[in-house]
């Protein structure tokens, strides 16, 4: 493996597990704040990027990479709206997305094409992702300030996101 790919790769196993991090405080605010709905989707998302994360680590060793397991930096935890907690969702899977499209750049300039191949699952995933995001958000503008709104939203999260993906 080349060395530019498996430092990306390393990159990008912190960035996964920090996405799992702070998608874990999202779901412990939701939950706090009582949430149920939306801290049962943010648990849910905090287990898929410790997949995404595992995948990675995986992938390395099969391709005798060498791994660094990161240490990480405090999640955000905080949040004055159910709006910002979902601005913080979409703005974090832009950012793995551009990570991502690094790693896809760097493939393909140093021909590596079996991790490039490896790469499209999460070019997929992050389709996804960022879609479900930006249809959360727009549910979310449309309720507004309305508080019966955000009970509606809470109870009905994962049947929107059902309904997208379908
Ligand atoms: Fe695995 Fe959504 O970043």
């Amino acid at each position: 493996m080349h060395a530019s790919i498996e430092n990306l790769l390393n990159d990008q196993i912190k960035y996964e597990a920090m996405a799992s991090m702070q998608y874990l405080a999202m779901a412990s605010w939701a939950d706090a704040e009582g949430y149920g709905g939306i801290a049962n989707f943010f648990y849910s998302q905090s287990e898929e990027e410790r997949e995404h994360m595992l995948k990675l680590v995986k992938f390395m060793n099969e391709r005798g990479g060498k791994v660094n397991i990161p240490s990480l930096e405090e999640p955000k935890d905080d949040f004055d709206s159910l709006n910002s907690l979902f601005q913080k969702f979409l703005s974090s899977e832009e950012f793995v997305t551009g990570k991502i499209n690094t790693i896809i750049d760097e493939c393909l300039k140093q021909k590596d094409y079996n991790t490039n191949n490896f790469m499209q699952w999460y070019v997929t995933e992050q389709l996804e992702e960022e879609a479900t995001a930006r249809t959360l958000l727009d549910k979310l503008n449309i309720i507004g300030d309305d508080k019966s709104g955000y009970y509606l939203f809470d109870r009905d999260i994962e049947s929107f996101i059902q309904e997208h993906e379908r």
